[in-house]
């Protein structure tokens, strides 16, 4: 066997990390054995993954949106080397989609006033793609012919109708884009058209809605998740059911960004008035890793053994973030107000910075250790009975057995430790 040929080959090492941990959804001795040892560690650890069958470069996929909006950009993005483009969403009639301006607010930490302080919360009130359709098409079928082997992922939305939705898969697929993500989040704007979250907060609708793409895409479907939602593995398990491939999570979190105690308007203000938009950026980071947990137990626990995939967004700026969500099991991270504020060069530090953890870890492979962090999640009853169990411990081995009544089983190696004196 490979990893007893491999241990033979560490000779005296401790051999106690090849155990079976879990790795990704529950796997586990497979890749462990392969493991390279500190020493011979690779100098750069391979980045690339392989998701639904999608080969990318590496996990930092463009999140729909500005950084998604039109060919060039798009370009921009593969040339500066991100593994994957998600567009900005589209819909069969951008003539409907009509955008306001200013749609952005910001949230500054210790700004005091000032606008120096460093941004931490991104709101917008910007509505989906506002180009023509057929812009957009020609847009990816050019993209596509000019890097085939790259990933470019459209992102579609369409009203509550059958034939708009089947209408629209057509189009987006004769492009030659390698998947579709269906943003089932939009959290402003267009509610009365039933499109974005409107149908991803009604699992009735989802299951429907999910049943007629599925049943026409003929391409990976990712389904992408509002936060603004009680349970959000709820939905999430809907669309995995109704047949898409994976789960994107999350969109931008319902936010109303201040109030301007000058004007004493709601910001973004346009014409005197706002209404809530979406809340994105370092601020909504831990959301999203707590969303991006609870869809990952539930992955693994009802769908382990099948070829889901799990894509982490939310408040993205450093490899250290998305070494965070590849830890609770996401195969790919999605940036987009991080390339808003560093530009598409950024991926470059982004990818470092994921491989020098990697090296500090001894990880040589994305596969490594996704989702090898979730088992440390547990019920807050549970911590409870651990830490009255450590606390015991912890007191056997500062005083020592009284009588020999008090060996334990369970304990019975620190018992021993408490009453030696060297
Ligand atoms: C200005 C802006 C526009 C966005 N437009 C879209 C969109 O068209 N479709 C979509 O699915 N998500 C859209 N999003 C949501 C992002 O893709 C992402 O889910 C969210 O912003 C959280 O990630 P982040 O903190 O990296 O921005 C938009 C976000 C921003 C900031």
């Amino acid at each position: 066997m490979a990893s007893l040929s491999f241990t033979s080959q560490i000779g005296g090492k401790d051999a106690s990390w090849l155990q079976c941990r879990p790795l990704g959804f529950g796997r586990c001795a497979e890749r462990v054995r392969f493991r390279v040892f500190a020493s011979e560690s690779p100098t750069h650890p391979d980045l690339s993954v392989t998701v639904n069958g999608l080969r990318m470069p590496n996990p930092f996929v463009i999140g729909s949106g500005p950084p998604g909006t039109n060919y060039t950009v798009m370009k921009k993005a593969f040339d500066e080397g991100w593994g994957a483009v998600i567009a900005k969403t589209v819909s069969l009639d951008a003539s409907k989609v009509i955008n306001v301006t200013p749609r952005y607010a910001r949230l500054r930490a210790g700004a005091n006033g000032s606008a120096k302080g460093q941004i931490i919360g991104w709101e917008n009130i910007e509505l989906i793609s506002d180009r023509p359709l057929e812009t957009m098409l020609k847009e990816f079928k050019q993209l596509k012919e000019e890097y085939p082997d790259r990933v470019l992922i459209a992102s579609i939305m369409e009203e509550y109708d059958k034939a708009a939705w089947e209408e629209l898969i057509d189009r987006v697929e004769q492009t030659g884009i390698d998947a579709i993500e269906i943003n089932f989040s939009c959290p402003h704007g267009m509610p009365e058209r039933k499109m974005g979250a409107a149908v991803g907060q009604d699992c009735a609708l989802l299951e429907e809605v999910c049943g007629w793409i599925n049943a026409k895409a003929t391409v990976p479907v990712w389904a992408k998740m509002t936060p603004n939602i009680t349970d959000i593995t709820q939905p999430a398990r809907v669309a995995l059911r109704s047949g898409c491939e994976g789960i994107s999570a999350i969109n931008t979190i319902m936010s109303v960004m201040g109030i301007n105690l000058n004007t004493l308007r709601p910001e973004p203000c346009v014409e005197g008035y706002s209404t809530p938009g979406g809340y994105s950026c370092k601020a909504v980071h831990p959301i999203a890793l707590a969303k991006v947990m609870s869809i990952a137990q539930m992955m693994k626990a009802e769908f382990r053994d099948k070829d889901y995939s799990l894509s982490g967004i939310g408040g993205v700026e450093t490899g250290g973030d998305a070494a965070e969500f590849i830890l609770l099991g996401a195969n790919t991270v999605q940036v987009c107000t991080g390339v808003m504020m560093h530009g598409y060069g950024h991926v470059k530090k982004l990818c470092s910075e994921l491989q020098d953890f990697m090296k500090m870890q001894n990880f040589s492979s994305i596969e490594d250790f996704r989702g090898i962090s979730l088992e440390y999640f547990t019920t807050h009853t549970d911590l409870v009975r651990r830490q009255q169990e450590a606390i015991r411990q912890r007191k056997a081995v500062r005083k020592g057995l009284q009588s020999d009544k008090e060996w334990t089983g369970d304990g019975f190696v620190n018992e021993t430790e408490s009453m030696v004196s060297n």
